[in-house]
């Protein structure tokens, strides 16, 4: 957790931008899925921190339920235990490896986590919307999740029924539970997503989510009874919560729900809950019924991020590439990492990785069309003018030019990034504009004005180096969401801070105007952005 304290936003009163990701499930280590909507949660809150917002992201692991159970079982350790090696083994030396700056980390075994979901629920059971009943029907262990009959693909023999998701039959449970009155809840979610047309993104996701509600909802089975691994239910110790209830309810204990007043109502309703779509209806369904029964806010957005794919399947758990995270950090490096996924497939849709694009994509995009301007520039800053920036000395409609396409780049992906997570939209339009740079510099073609030595050739050429240099200004502060560590040796390198402080402190509203990097500014050649690809490593 890079940015911890930096960022920590208590004390203050008016609404944070608060995104999370879901609580993942420490059965196993973090794979390439979940780094993926980890990472977009990270450029979104870093966007929206280099707007000057007030930001507040969160993460965590989900460590009840049967899963981590079983899987605790067969590795012979308990499971607090086994939960406690993952988190710290596994799971937050990934993100801190990918410079992953959430504000919190939010364990479902903690106390501050589960004091308060039995303080909630107990509210509900008050309120006469959880009552005791009796269920008989399939469970996926895997997914954690109750099914119907009709979701389920046929297995081996006649009497087994497969989970769609995982392709491993399912259980048949049959015990005393508690039940929440979801069944109650159909119109008034229907009203809700109705006065809310942008609750749940992309369009595809929220068609899927009324198609389901517009069916009658049924009551849903909120604890278990066989089992002990979980939050126990203050009315009824023998039952303890569903994994699900429990989890989702991450949310609002860790923004200070029911222990800190002042900071839940800066920090809820939540602005954006990222999901993947596997989720979604947990997100849309479940949780905003919880939220109404209760009587609190519902969450501003769910937006649904599509699969990682493998061979035409969800990356998970029992597919995985063979390739971990670092295995890609390792060759590519972190920021290459982090901007790859993002610009390849668009956020919402479906997408494979592989080494070919992700390959091709560095040495075209990362290397070629961006790094070599920038040791370009900074290059020719240091043979004609010693390292010193020169002022603009004339510029003109070129120069004009470039001072738009940074406007214009800038507007673009802070819609893009900022509002509607298009982070390819948003990453494409930045490009775009390193494109034009280049471009630019093709025309212009200083290595020959250099050449004329009359003060004319000379303001020619410190003109042309300046707007180069500029623009790279404006392209540090607008790929420091993405990709923090490339953009932090930029500014280095244009010896920006000097005249405008630190990177993190330059915000999005004034990153367009124009003549912002003071002439004089010490320009050094400094590392390389993105060095040569070894080989690929073998497989
Ligand atoms: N513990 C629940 C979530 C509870 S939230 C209150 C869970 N955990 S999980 O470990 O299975 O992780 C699910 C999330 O990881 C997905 O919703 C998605 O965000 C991410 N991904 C896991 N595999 C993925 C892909 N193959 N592709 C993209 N994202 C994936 O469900």
């Amino acid at each position: 957790m890079a940015a911890t304290s930096d960022h920590s936003t208590t004390g203050a009163t008016a609404p944070a931008y608060y995104v999370s990701t879901p609580i993942y499930y420490v059965n196993d280590r973090p794979h390439l899925g979940h780094a993926y909507t980890t990472v977009a949660g990270d450029v979104l809150t870093r966007w929206h921190r280099q707007r000057g917002e007030k930001v507040w992201y969160l993460t965590g692991t989900d460590e009840h339920g049967q899963k981590i159970m079983r899987t605790a079982e067969a590795n012979g350790v308990s499971p607090q235990e086994w939960c406690d090696k993952l988190v710290e083994e596994a799971w937050k030396p990934l993100w801190e490896h990918l410079e992953i700056a959430n504000d919190d980390f939010i364990r479902t075994t903690q106390q501050r986590h589960t004091d308060r979901v039995q303080e909630f629920v107990q509210d509900l059971y008050d309120k006469d919307e959880i009552y005791k009943g009796g269920y008989s029907g399939p469970y996926c262990v895997g997914c954690e999740e109750f099914k119907l009959p009709a979701e389920l693909l046929d297995g081996a023999t006649e009497d087994e029924k497969l989970c769609a998701v995982h392709k491993r039959p399912v259980e048949w449970l049959e015990e005393e539970n508690y039940f929440f009155r979801l069944s109650a809840y159909g119109p008034k979610l229907l009203e809700f997503y109705a006065a809310n047309p942008d609750f749940i993104q992309p369009a595809s996701a929220r068609n899927e989510v009324l198609r389901f509600v517009e069916q009658d909802l049924k009551d849903l089975s909120i604890s278990r009874s066989t089992f002990n691994w979980g939050v126990p239910l203050p009315w009824d110790e023998k039952h303890v919560l569903y994994v699900w209830v429990d989890a989702l309810q991450n949310y609002i204990t860790a923004a200070g729900y029911g222990s800190d007043p002042e900071r839940f109502a800066e920090l809820w309703p939540a602005s954006v809950h990222l999901v993947g779509k596997d989720i979604l209806r947990f997100h849309a369904v479940i949780w905003p019924a919880m939220l109404m029964a209760a009587g609190l806010p519902l969450p501003k957005r769910v937006v649904a991020n599509g699969w990682l794919m493998v061979g035409g399947e969800k990356m998970s758990k029992s597919n995985l590439t063979g390739i971990s995270p670092t295995d890609l950090t390792s060759h590519f490096g972190v920021d290459a990492y982090r901007y790859y996924f993002l610009r390849a497939i668009p956020f919402g849709t479906d997408g494979s990785f592989s080494w070919e694009d992700f390959t091709a994509r560095y040495t075209s995009e990362l290397a070629n069309d961006f790094g070599n301007l920038a040791s370009r520039v900074a290059a020719m800053v240091g043979k004609y003018f010693d390292g010193a920036l020169p002022a603009a000395a004339a510029p003109g409609d070129a120069e004009q030019a470039i001072a738009d396409g940074l406007a214009t780049a800038l507007a673009t992906a802070d819609r893009k990034i900022g509002e509607e997570l298009d982070f390819a939209g948003g990453l494409a339009a930045i490009f775009e504009f390193v494109k034009q740079v280049n471009g630019y510099l093709t025309e212009q073609e200083p290595w020959k004005v250099a050449k004329d030595d009359s003060e004319q050739g000379r303001a020619r050429l410190a003109t042309i180096l300046y707007t180069a240099a500029e623009a790279l200004r404006g392209t540090a502060v607008m790929l420091n969401p993405v990709m923090p560590s490339t953009a932090e040796k930029l500014w280095t390198s244009l010896g920006a801070e000097a005249g405008l402080g630190a990177l993190a402190a330059q915000t999005i509203a004034t990153t367009a105007d124009w003549g912002r990097l003071p002439a004089g500014s010490t320009v050094t050649k400094g590392e390389i952005l993105f060095p040569r690809l070894e080989e690929k490593p073998a497989s």
